[in-house]
């Protein structure tokens, strides 16, 4: 029998015991997947066995996304279709949100616990591709600009990332395409997280596909989770105004305060993603790559000085907001480009929920007041 962590060992027929209490779920296995595989001694990551480092410059994200849900590259992710969401307030998040709630009763999606594997997979796919419509969308309105681009325009894009840029500015420099494409590939899947699982919760209920993809936003746009770049650039701006690095990391550690960028529950060694997004962020022509290099180096160094049993290497985040910076995407928009690139590791994990069949619900340790009577309470 295999042991599960945080339950006993129980015989044929008993009910699992909770034996031990982990507050934020931390170490729990919760699910067997076969999607991603961070590697946590290797310093690598694996969407179903192959090395993000094969597919970053040799496949767009549209066919990455194809092989985190399909296992295929082709056909990938489909154009998204011609739609305008009820909700464009400028706060992508919540048009996001809003806009897959919307698409759930427009196109009629039934329940993923009513339906065959294919018909859950192609509506997953129909709203992975309306993800990045409805943020670039919306940040077309954040700019105050009403008029939506036609969508034969659009249509002159070649790849999922320059029609995003297409669709919100009406442009699309090739040197944000990439980097937008890079970012996307990168941040695609990484196992569970708070997104991905609430996406499985609300699919292990038998809801439909669009209600999963709107709770997983709603799990996304909380600053924990999808907004750690916003808070990178403002360090870097700080650090550049000092002008000394190394001041400017003791100084902030000395507050005890923490370098957002660095630091990760799984690798202890490097984040495979920063070392990708690192080089990449070099070769786009980043203006911020120098003065990013020297407080990473500086903070590396601090860090290691402060705490030499605890490797606290710089993660995804750090380059991240570097590389989203050169294609000019504004601080508060991190988390939808999160979103976009995450709608591929959210597809796949409601598909691989939906065939484990079983209604997620663990156990709360009720330390409440005793028994009582109604009148004792004011
Ligand atoms: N800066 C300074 N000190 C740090 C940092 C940091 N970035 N990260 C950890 N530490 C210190 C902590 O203060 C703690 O010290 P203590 O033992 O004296 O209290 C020790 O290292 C261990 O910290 P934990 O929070 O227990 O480490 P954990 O591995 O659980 O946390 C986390 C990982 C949350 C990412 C943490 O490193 C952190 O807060 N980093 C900064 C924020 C950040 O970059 N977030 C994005 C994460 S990437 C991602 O989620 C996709």
């Amino acid at each position: 029998m295999r042991t599960i962590s945080g339950f006993a060992e129980t015989g044929p027929g008993t009910l699992p015991r909770v034996n031990d209490f982990k507050p934020g779920l931390e170490g729990v296995v919760a699910f067997e997947t076969e999607i991603a595989e961070p590697d946590r001694d290797g310093n690598s990551l694996r969407y179903r066995g192959v090395d993000i480092e094969e597919l970053v410059g040799h496949y767009p994200y549209e066919n990455v996304w194809g092989l985190v849900v399909d296992e295929s590259f082709e056909p990938g992710m489909p154009e998204p279709e011609s739609f305008r969401p009820a909700t464009l307030s400028g706060n992508a998040p919540s048009d996001l949100q809003a806009a897959f709630a919307q698409l759930s009763s427009e196109w009629k999606l039934r329940k993923l616990v009513d339906i065959q594997p294919q018909e859950a997979r192609d509506d997953l796919a129909r709203l992975s591709g309306m993800t990045m419509s409805v943020v670039a969308q919306s940040a077309r309105v954040a700019d105050g600009k009403t008029e939506p681009v036609p969508d034969d325009f659009i249509a002159q894009g070649t790849t999922a990332a320059e029609k995003f840029l297409l669709r919100w500015r009406g442009e699309a420099d090739p040197r944000h395409v990439t980097a937008i494409d890079t970012y996307w590939i990168c941040t695609a899947e990484h196992g569970l997280n708070a997104s991905t699982f609430t996406a499985r919760i609300v699919a292990s209920t038998g809801a439909d596909c669009g209600a999963a993809m709107s709770a997983a936003v709603g799990a996304l746009s909380g600053p924990l989770h999808g907004g750690a770049p916003a808070r990178v650039i403002p360090m870097l701006d700080a650090a550049e105004e000092m002008g000394d690095p190394e001041r400017y990391v003791r100084d902030l550690l000395d507050r005890g305060e923490r370098l957002m960028g660095f630091g990760h529950r799984i690798y202890r060694g490097e984040d495979p993603r920063a070392r990708l997004l690192k080089p990449a962020a070099l070769e786009l022509g980043s203006p911020r790559y120098e003065v990013a290099d020297a407080l990473e180096q500086a903070a590396l160094a601090e860090l290691h000085r402060r705490k030499p049993d605890r490797p606290l290497p710089t993660n995804v985040e750090f380059w991240s907001a570097v590389v989203l910076d050169v294609a000019e995407i504004p601080p508060e928009l991190a988390p939808a480009m999160f979103g976009c690139a995450r709608v591929a590791g959210w597809s796949a994990h409601i598909l691989e929920e939906r065939t484990t069949g079983r209604l997620i619900r663990p156990s709360a340790r009720y330390v409440g007041p005793s028994s009582r009577p109604a009148g004792s309470v004011l």
